[in-house]
C-alpha cells in the first residue's frame, strides 16, 4: 500500500446490508487509520437512535445531519468512514465526498443484502416493509449514482475477509 492512502480518508458507500460499518472497521484495522461510522457519530451527536431522528424530525432532518457530520469528519485526520446507504446519494454530501475521499462502493445482489439486513431491521426505510422490495427500489434509483465512487469492489462473497483483501489490492 502506497503511504499517500493515508494521506486522505477512505470513505465506503452502499446499500444496507452491504457491509460498510463492518469491513470498514477491519480496513482500518488493516491500514492502521481510525475508523468512524457516520451513522453511529449521528446518533451520538442527536443524542438519539436514527429512527427516532426520522420518526421525530423527518428524513430531510437527517440528511442535513448526515452532511454536517461527514464534513467534519473528512475535515479532520484521515479516516476509514462507513457512511450510511443514503448519504451518497445527497448531492451535496456526495460532492463533499467525491473531493475530500478515495470513495469506495461496495456493491452486492438484492438477495446477499436481504440476508444480511436479516427479517427484523431497526432501520427506519426497512420499517413494516418488505426488505426485498425496498432494496430493489433502492438499487434501481441508487446504483447508478454509487456508480460515480472511485472504486467498485464486490462486497458480495462471504466472508467479508474476502472484500478486504479485494480492497487492499485494489489500493496497492
Ligand atoms: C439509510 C441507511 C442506514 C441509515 C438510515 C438510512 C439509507 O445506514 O443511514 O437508516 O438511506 O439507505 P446503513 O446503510 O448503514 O444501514
Amino acid at each position: 500500500i502506497a503511504p499517500s492512502i493515508r494521506e486522505r480518508s477512505i470513505v465506503l458507500v452502499g446499500l444496507m446490508g452491504s457491509g460498510k460499518s463492518t469491513i470498514g472497521r477491519r480496513l482500518a484495522q488493516r491500514l492502521k487509520m481510525p475508523f468512524a461510522d457516520a451513522d453511529d457519530e449521528i446518533e451520538h451527536a442527536a443524542g438519539m437512535t436514527i429512527s427516532d431522528i426520522f420518526a421525530r424530525f423527518g428524513e430531510a432532518h437527517f440528511r442535513d445531519g448526515e452532511r454536517r457530520v461527514i464534513a467534519r469528519l473528512l475535515a479532520g485526520r484521515p479516516h476509514v468512514l462507513a457512511t450510511g446507504g443514503g448519504a451518497f446519494i445527497n448531492d451535496e454530501t456526495r460532492a463533499l465526498i467525491l473531493k475530500d475521499s478515495l470513495c469506495i462502493w461496495l456493491d452486492a445482489d438484492i438477495s446477499t443484502l436481504v440476508e444480511r439486513v436479516g427479517r427484523r431491521s431497526h432501520r427506519p426505510l426497512l420499517k413494516d416493509r418488505d426488505p426485498g422490495e425496498v432494496l430493489r427500489e433502492l438499487a434501481a434509483v441508487r446504483n447508478p449514482i454509487y456508480a460515480e465512487a472511485h472504486i467498485r469492489v464486490s462486497s458480495a462473497s462471504n466472508p467479508h475477509e474476502h472484500t478486504v483483501r479485494a480492497i487492499l489490492e485494489a489500493l496497492a
